[in-house]
């Protein structure tokens, strides 16, 4: 049997640091405290109610996850966060409107005490908001400070031993790569200059990174995944992961893409549209926030479906993504996906599916697992891109030199050998010769 890593265990309380309390922080944490309470049960959490199959078929050792890792404990995790609005949480999660006010009031006293820390915040990368709690400072390295002393503070106040970041503010403007991003010297000259090219989410991840604190982003844009902060990561040995959380239409396309293609079954159109009437939906309202959410989104089917390689089956495929701001379904999204498919001889299908989602419902538990999966990454020694939690994110980081990997079946075969690695078990290849031999 391979050796097991060292893992440090979870002793102690794990701060969670988030950034933006909005709809998906709010029903995250309102959420993990009426499961604390017995009020609900963490479904879509795989920490929490996830299977492993260790060893072969005929062992029937399938424990769960939670017990073959040392994770964070549900009672150990401490909220904290910033936003550009002052309201504490409770009000926040009663402003987003996703659960249930009979709910909200059962958690009400631990909501009420969470009130955000004022938030770096520059308007000219999300368009469509603006609010009170922003901090001031001359430089962009002055307002990172700024974030690392909240940080210290925090720990310091709740007697934490370890924290996580996740981004879950809103969607910054779309951005590209550019020379301030290519070293951590170029980049820390950046900040000094206040260049335009470093946007809030970055200012957050350089102070959690020079912390040494995991992070992770779960939004669209560009923040952690630059090589300045892979680097600096490398050196505070901080895990990363990211980005976009792979929700409700992602989803669901990363189920099916995978599975017309393993039938070799071909796709000439694929038109996606959503409606959405969150505070999420108005800020991708704005056609530059709106950029950045497309790029996540479309890239998916390309690496799925692998035109280059079949271009009888893909190569004209014509992939569409919308998402309209429509207020009245509040955080309720209906998504809307046609698809138009080619069998045998080249006869056309078509494939339609609605879902009516509520994307905070399916964000949360993934929150929970990335904060808890980072955690136990950083006491397992791992630093950087952490591939294995491709698995939550619908535009997976990954080494410049690899293609990400979209498939969702794969990405979850990845997690689990990651897990059976950590504990030194047998990777499971699926090849299953032994049990015929
Ligand atoms: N819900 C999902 O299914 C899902 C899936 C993938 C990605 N996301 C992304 O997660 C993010 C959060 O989604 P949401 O539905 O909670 O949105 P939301 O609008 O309800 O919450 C975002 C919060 O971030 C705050 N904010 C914005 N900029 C900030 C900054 N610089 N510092 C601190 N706070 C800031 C806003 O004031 C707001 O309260 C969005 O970027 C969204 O695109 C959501």
């Amino acid at each position: 049997m391979p050796t097991p890593v060292d893992i440090a265990p979870a002793r102690g309380r794990l701060g969670v640091l988030l950034v933006g309390l909005g709809a998906v922080s709010t029903t995250f944490i309102a959420g993990v405290i009426a499961i604390r309470k017995g009020l609900a049960k963490p479904i879509g959490s795989l920490t929490q109610m996830g299977h492993i199959r260790l060893g072969k078929r005929t062992e029937g050792r399938s424990p769960m996850i939670s017990e073959v890792v040392p994770l964070a404990g549900l009672d150990d995790l401490v909220f904290g966060g910033w936003d550009i609005f002052s309201e504490d949480c409770y009000s926040a999660a009663k402003t987003a409107g996703v659960l249930e006010p009979a709910l909200l009031e059962k958690v009400r006293p631990e909501l009420e005490k969470i009130r955000p820390w004022p938030a770096v915040f520059d308007q000219h990368y999300v368009k469509r908001l603006d609010g009170p709690n922003v901090k001031k400072g001359k430089t962009k390295r002055d307002l990172a400070e700024q974030v690392m002393a909240d940080i210290q503070k925090f720990k310091k106040d709740n007697d934490l031993d370890r924290l996580v970041m996740i981004w879950a503010g809103s969607t910054e403007i779309y951005m590209t790569e550019s020379e301030v991003h290519q070293s951590m010297a170029s980049f820390e000259r950046g900040l000094e200059a206040n260049d335009p090219a470093i946007p809030p989410s970055m200012v957050y991840a350089y102070a959690a990174i020079r912390e040494g604190i995991p992070y992770a982003n779960a939004a669209p844009n560009l923040s952690a995944d630059i090589p300045a902060l892979v680097e600096l990561a490398s050196h505070t040995k901080s895990p990363l992961a990211g980005k976009d959380m792979k929700t409700g239409q992602t989803l669901i396309k990363t189920i099916i893409a995978p599975g017309l293609k393993a039938r070799l079954l071909g796709v000439t159109g694929w038109y996606s549209t959503n409606i959405l009437g969150n505070r999420d939906g108005e800020v991708l309202d704005d056609p530059e926030s709106f950029k950045t959410k497309e790029e996540t989104k479309k890239s998916a089917l390309d690496y799925i479906f692998q035109p280059h390689l079949y271009p009888d089956l893909y190569k004209d495929l014509c992939h569409v993504v919308r998402i309209n701001y429509y207020p009245p379904r509040g955080d309720n999204k209906e998504g809307w996906d046609n698809i138009d498919l080619v069998g045998w001889l080249g006869y056309p299908m078509q494939l339609k599916i609605n879902f009516l989602c509520r994307d905070s419902i399916l964000a949360a538990p993934i929150v929970l697992d990335v904060a808890l999966f980072l955690d136990l990454a950083k006491r397992a020694g791992m630093s950087g891109i952490q591939e294995w939690l491709s698995f939550y994110f619908k535009a997976p980081v990954h080494a410049p030199n690899l293609y990400p990997e979209h498939d969702l079946f794969i990405q979850l075969m990845k997690l689990k050998n990651t897990l059976r690695y950590f504990k030194g078990e047998d990777l499971i290849t699926h090849l299953g010769r032994e049990y015929y031999d």
